[in-house]
């Protein structure tokens, strides 16, 4: 490894904040060795950190609908080839109840930026999981709200949100989302939810359509200050219904490079092997957590609506059912020596 980096290495171990020109020169010219390098101190970190336990979410995609036109999504608002569903919110209490009966403790409740779910719907459904549930937790991830919504909602008990800020250059913001979307409100929201208490989520695609080393630089600078409690982060895969459907898929191999720099930047951060890359690799989730990752997200949505909520192509796992993908996990995870918790799993530091 070459003597900079190493020694740019060596400071994230120590726990030292890095400049955006340092951040670029890790990010520069990245060889095999640089990413063996920083696995090994990142896997060494998590296991110090959380021994070899991962933890698990069970995401229910409750719906597809979106109003937002994000140029990289499957389920933007102007695929007209989307099959749209909605599940009643009977249905998403019993994939929670199916969830809870295989060892899941924490329920996400993802879709699209779907409005007929108001966040007093959303708070009475929460409050129906945590009553049913009551030692588990609740991510939202449900893209922007306004704040008094997300108030509402985190008064009724959601513990986490995710929302990726999805680049933290505000003119590459701009290429990969139409005009009537914000940086700015994104930012607001993301500022609002770590306010509000709730275990907070940011992140960001690698390899998104005009990504350069220096807007990854400029991630990492974020995520540095904004200290989310979780970062979500996969590589960019191609939709064939969307803009970008011609459009280069992100490098797995820089994806586990960035998961490691995360890990040692933010040791105590929780930090999931993708479903993206999982999907990109076969080992993909197995090498995620080698290189210092320690959640894993599948899925717990029904069987039917799986292959409907298809955010990029050949999305893994959208065949399995809820207990296959249980299943499947323990015995990957066991594969490389190490093994699911049945815990909520929240940040702590
Ligand atoms: N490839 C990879 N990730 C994607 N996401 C959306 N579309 C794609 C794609 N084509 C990610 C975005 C979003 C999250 C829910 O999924 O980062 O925030
Ligand atoms: Fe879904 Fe392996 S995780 S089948």
């Amino acid at each position: 490894m070459q003597p900079e980096k190493q020694a740019l290495l060596q400071k994230l171990t120590a726990h030292e904040k890095l400049n955006k020109a340092q951040w670029m020169t890790l990010l520069t010219d990245v060889t095999e060795d640089d990413r063996a390098e920083a696995a090994k101190a990142a896997r060494a970190e998590a296991l110090q950190i959380f021994g070899n336990k991962v933890f698990i979410r069970g995401i229910v995609e409750f719906s597809n609908y979106c109003k937002n036109d994000c140029l990289y999504c499957g389920i933007r608002r102007s695929n007209a080839n989307a099959q749209r569903y909605r599940l009643t919110d009977d249905e998403i209490l019993e994939c929670c109840d199916e969830g809870y009966a295989i060892g899941y403790r924490t329920f996400v409740l993802q879709s699209g930026e779907d409005f007929t779910y108001t966040a007093s719907h959303i708070a009475e459904l929460v409050r129906r999981i945590k009553a049913a549930h009551p030692d588990c937790a609740v991510t939202l991830s449900l893209g922007e709200r306004e704040y008094d919504e997300l108030k509402l909602m985190r008064a009724a008990g959601a513990d986490r949100y995710l929302l990726r800020h999805e680049t933290a250059n505000a003119a590459h913001y701009g290429m990969l989302h139409p005009p009537q979307m914000s940086f700015a409100h994104r930012m607001e929201c993301l500022r609002g939810l770590k306010r509000l208490g709730y275990q907070t989520g940011a992140g960001m695609m690698i390899g998104a359509p005009y990504q350069t080393a220096e807007h990854l630089a400029e991630d990492m600078c974020f995520l540095q200050e904004f200290r989310p409690e979780m970062i979500g982060m996969g590589p960019f895969l191609p939709h064939k219904d969307t803009p970008f459907a011609k459009e280069p898929k992100g490098s797995y191999e820089l994806t586990l490079y960035l998961l490691s720099l995360c890990r040692l930047m933010l040791p105590h951060v929780l930090l999931p092997a993708t479903t993206a890359l999982g999907t990109i690799h076969p080992q993909g989730r197995e090498q995620g957590i080698l290189a210092g990752a320690n959640v894993i997200m599948p899925n717990l949505s029904p069987t039917a609506v799986r292959k409907k909520y298809m955010l990029y192509d050949n999305k893994i796992c959208t065949e399995d059912q809820s207990s296959d993908c249980r299943f499947c996990l323990q015995q990957r995870m066991k594969s490389i020596g190490y093994e699911v918790a049945v815990t909520r799993g929240d940040y702590a530091e």
